[in-house]
């Protein structure tokens, strides 16, 4: 059995008090350990410096059983297929050049692999950071003469899904050395705890302050990323990191930044941050 406790939680803001009252049972996260085709994902690291909380934890953790067993079992997981789909989408020819991502970077199992665990990355040309997403659109455009994807097209959550799996079980580990990520990460932060929206919540009001919290049908967990693009059971498709976030900000009643935007670059790049050390998942499922 769940340890719940019942609480009523009123998430408060302003000079002019608004709350949101909000009844919230308790419940602490599984400690199960997740084993995927044999490899076991770290669902629980000791957070890097200057980090809020004191463990840092997968969302996996705070799932309902069979949620977890799906993501636990690989032909079981409905995100593989879009594994699939991606590698062949990775061995597809387009564009001008009349190249596949292949024709350069051959097998994505050695050439890909550790990608999805250090991006975003700091792009010298653009003088921001990237994120996979990015990564694949300057391919296509500067090495394949094929258009950027629009954000979002299947293909693009497909292709990126692929490239993240060549990572499975890697900790995430962001580098903030390079060129002005140190900048991008403070931003990031300065976001994230940023109330907004009619209901003047900050990432932190539910993800730091309230996880483990049940928040309506949901459980909150530490909004972390290592599980991106994640498969949900609702939508039937895959969700991209950046959707998620604007997803949250619109049940906030805020206005939605656009996607790969400095706010949600800078965004990703501190929220990546803060699952330091979990495994990437992908793909995850959520409900
Ligand atoms: C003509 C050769 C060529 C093709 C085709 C190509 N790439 Fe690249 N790719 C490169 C080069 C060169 C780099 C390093 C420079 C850069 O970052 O752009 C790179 C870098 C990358 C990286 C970063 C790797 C790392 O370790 O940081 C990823 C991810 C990537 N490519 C994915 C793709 C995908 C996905 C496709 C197909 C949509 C693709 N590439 C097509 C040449 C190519
Ligand atoms: C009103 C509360 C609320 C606010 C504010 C909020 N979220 Fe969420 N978020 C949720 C709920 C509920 C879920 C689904 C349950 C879960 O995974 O925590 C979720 C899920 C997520 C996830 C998916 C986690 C996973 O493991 O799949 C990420 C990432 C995330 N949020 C990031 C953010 C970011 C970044 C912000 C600020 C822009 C934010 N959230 C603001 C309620 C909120």
């Amino acid at each position: 059995m769940l340890n719940t406790k019942t609480m009523i939680a009123a998430l408060c803001a302003g000079a002019v008090v608004s709350c949101v009252t909000l009844q919230m049972t308790k419940a602490d996260p599984v400690t199960d350990e997740l084993v995927i085709d044999g490899k076991k994902m770290i669902t629980h690291a000791k957070p890097p410096e200057g980090h809020p909380l004191d463990v840092v934890r997968s969302g996996w953790l705070y799932r309902e059983p069979d949620t977890r067993s799906l993501e636990a079992d690989s032909f079981e997981n409905p995100g593989m297929l879009f594994v699939s789909k991606g590698e062949q989408i990775w061995n597809k020819v387009e564009g001008t050049a009349g190249k596949s991502c292949a024709s350069c970077h051959h097998d994505a199992a050695k050439s890909m692999k550790g990608v999805g665990a250090k991006y975003p990355v700091w792009d010298a040309k653009t003088k921001r950071p990237i994120d996979v997403e990015l990564q694949i659109d300057k391919c296509r455009v500067e090495q394949m003469g094929a258009p950027a994807y629009k954000f979002d097209d299947g293909n693009q959550r497909a292709l990126t899904t692929y490239i993240k799996y060549q990572s499975l079980g890697m900790p995430v580990h962001v580098d903030l050395s390079k060129g002005d990520m140190k900048a991008w990460w403070q931003k990031g932060k300065d976001v994230y705890y940023t109330r907004f929206g009619q209901l003047n919540l900050s990432c932190a009001s539910c993800h730091e302050e309230n996880n483990g919290k049940h928040i309506r049908a949901d459980h909150l967990s530490q909004g972390n990323v290592n599980g991106f693009p994640t498969y949900r059971l609702n939508t039937t498709g895959m969700v991209s990191v950046q959707n998620r976030f604007r997803g949250c900000i619109r049940d906030t009643r805020a206005e939605i930044p656009k996607a790969f935007s400095d706010e949600l670059m800078a965004l990703e790049l501190y929220v990546t941050w803060r699952g330091t050390g979990l495994s990437v998942e992908t793909p995850a499922v959520r409900q």
